[in-house]
C-alpha cells in the first residue's frame, strides 16, 4: 500500500476548515479524504433549518465519491476543540472502508484511529 502523506492532508483539512460555514455552532470542522490517489476537501455547512447541515466528513466523502472513487484511504479531522467523526459520519465512511485509518487533529493535539476502533460491529451488506 502507498504511504499516506499526512502532511498533505492535515494542510488540505485546515484550508477547507477555513471556509466552513458554522453561523449556529460555530464548531468549524475541516475535512480532507484521501482516495484513488487524490484528496477531496469538505467542511461543515450548516442551515437555519438545523438538520439541513453537512459535516464535513460527509461532504468530503460526496466529493471523493461524486469523482467515481469508491474506495477511502485516509481521512484527517480537522477542529477547534477535540473531536471524534460523529456516528452517522462512521456510518457514512465504513461503507467504503471498514479500516479507514483517521487522524484527528486539534491545534497541536492529534489521535489516531481506524474506522473499524470507532465503529466496531458496522451495518453493511456485503
Ligand atoms: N460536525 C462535523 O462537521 N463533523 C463531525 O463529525 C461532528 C460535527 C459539525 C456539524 C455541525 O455543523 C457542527 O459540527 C456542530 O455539531
Amino acid at each position: 500500500m502507498n504511504k499516506i502523506d499526512w502532511d498533505s492532508l492535515r494542510k488540505a483539512a485546515m484550508e477547507s476548515q477555513a471556509n466552513a460555514y458554522a453561523p449556529y455552532s460555530h464548531f468549524r470542522v475541516g475535512a480532507a479524504l484521501l482516495a484513488d490517489g487524490r484528496i477531496f476537501q469538505g467542511c461543515n455547512v450548516e442551515n437555519a433549518a438545523y438538520p439541513v447541515g453537512i459535516c464535513a466528513e460527509r461532504a468530503a466523502l460526496a466529493q471523493a465519491v461524486s469523482s467515481g472513487c469508491r474506495h477511502l484511504e485516509a481521512l484527517v479531522l480537522v477542529t477547534d476543540s477535540p473531536a471524534t467523526p460523529c456516528g452517522m459520519c462512521r456510518q457514512a465512511l465504513v461503507e467504503f472502508n471498514q479500516e479507514l485509518p483517521i487522524l484527528m487533529v486539534c491545534d497541536k493535539l492529534e489521535a489516531q484511529a481506524t474506522l473499524g476502533q470507532l465503529l466496531p460491529d458496522p451495518f453493511v451488506v456485503e
